[in-house]
């Protein structure tokens, strides 16, 4: 395959026993989105200088895991914060969940679902069969008094789900011997080749602004093709470019969002939405330009926690507040969430070649569409509007 990218990404919760005790209607991939671009928009505001990988479909997907199990006011934050329906989403994940993993695709969409849970946690049966009819989600037990082994076991199958990509999710010391009940995975793993590839011999070192203000010199893709382009404005009328790389299923692209020069990526990025989303297909038309793109790669952790908290989903953190009366008779409350990704953007090892080669030798000067300061990046799983991944990249 001529381009690939790697992205997968984990999102976990763990489960501690109690201490004292949409223009048109959004899609539901669009709802679970939309949390999760509100949570990146959280994340990024206290890291406005460093490389974000988030996926926001993760985020979500780990918040509908638990919801089965939810009760009271825990529950009512999860669906309101989704703005979820109130009778039960689930039909709608189902679905949601199906056609993203859909062979149809054609570049691999990967999603497993777990469930780790102490040996002898008295579960809710309709909980674990919510989870498995919805998800397809696996579960076994397994015994948290030896905290290393579990995260041993837990990191390997993470591993085993993200072809090696995310290693060492679970530390031993987020375990605890005697409370820890249950461990929930959400892993996403995508494969994607460009519909239109980059000839790794057009890649040279190009600068490029960091968001920090200095000159980086990166390895810098081209092509001469043609693009589907637009020119976005914020309320506030600052004005950015969008980009759309689709990957050769035509069903997911790559979106940039890349504001003019002297303009920080902090003044667009509050302005995202997959409303915004969409609305950047009435502003883009297929032009041909020489486009230059970083290649990038990026692995980060993001605590969910303090993003989730901010954004009304807080009682469930809280050992006092949480209400998970249709998970167990067992008081548990979520003591941490967390979620890893990685991303790798280039131009290697694919034979996918056969789409550009013609491309390339096209013309001499045409205009030019460089991205060569801190921009916007959004995976996107064009039939559903879910946004698989975002970023934001400072310095590829
Ligand atoms: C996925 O959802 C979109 C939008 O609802 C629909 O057009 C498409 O046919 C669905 N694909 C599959 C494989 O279910
Ligand atoms: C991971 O994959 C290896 C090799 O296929 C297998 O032996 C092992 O049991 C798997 N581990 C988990 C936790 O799934
Ligand atoms: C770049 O690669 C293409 C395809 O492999 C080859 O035909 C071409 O000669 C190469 N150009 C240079 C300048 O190496």
């Amino acid at each position: 395959m001529k381009h690939v990218s790697f992205l997968c990404l984990y999102a976990l919760v763990t489960l501690c026993a109690h201490k004292g005790v949409l223009s048109a209607a959004p899609s539901y991939g669009e709802r679970g989105s939309d949390l999760g671009i509100q949570v990146f928009q959280q994340v990024v505001r206290s890291k406005p200088l460093e490389n974000v990988v988030l996926s926001p479909h993760g985020v979500a997907s780990i918040l509908g895991m638990l919801l089965p199990g939810a009760q009271g006011e825990t529950r009512k934050q999860i669906i309101s914060a989704l703005r979820y329906k109130k009778n039960g989403p689930y039909k709608m994940l189902k679905k949601l969940h199906k056609n993203l993993t859909s062979k149809s695709n054609q570049d691999l969409v990967q999603i497993t679902n777990g469930m780790f849970s102490q040996n002898g946690f008295p579960m809710e049966e309709t909980f674990m069969a919510t989870n498995k009819a919805n998800f397809q989600c696996e579960s076994r037990s397994l015994d948290f008094s030896n905290p290393t082994a579990a995260a041993d076991y837990i990191n390997q199958w993470v591993r085993n789900k993200t072809k090696g990509h995310i290693t060492n999710l679970i530390k031993a010391d987020m375990l605890d011997s005697t409370l820890t009940r249950l461990v929930a995975l959400n892993s996403i793993y995508f494969k994607g080749s460009w519909k239109s590839g980059f000839q790794p011999n057009n890649t040279k070192m190009r600068s490029f602004t960091g968001g920090d203000g200095n000159l980086y010199k990166v390895s810098m893709m081209s092509q001469l093709s043609i693009f589907n382009l637009g020119m976005a404005t914020t309320p506030q009328g600052v004005k950015y470019r969008v980009i759309e790389l689709p990957y050769h299923g035509n069903t997911i692209s790559m979106l940039i969002a890349v504001p003019a020069e002297d303009t920080p990526l902090s003044s667009v990025i509050p302005h995202i939405s997959t409303a915004t989303v969409q609305s950047w297909a009435k502003l883009m038309h297929m032009r041909k330009v020489r486009l230059l793109i970083p290649k990038f790669s990026a692995d980060v952790e993001v605590d969910l926690k303090a993003p989730l908290s901010a954004l009304g989903i807080a009682d469930m953190f809280s050992q006092d507040a949480a209400d998970f009366t249709h998970l167990s008779t067992e008081p548990v409350y979520v003591s941490k969430a967390l979620q890893k990704s990685k991303i790798i953007v280039n131009e290697e090892g694919t034979k996918a070649a056969s789409t550009t080669t013609a491309i390339l030798m096209a013309r001499s000067s045409p205009p030019w569409v460089t991205v060569d300061r801190p921009f916007l990046f959004l995976i996107r799983h064009n039939p559903t509007g879910t946004i698989l991944f975002m970023g934001q990249i400072n310095q590829p």
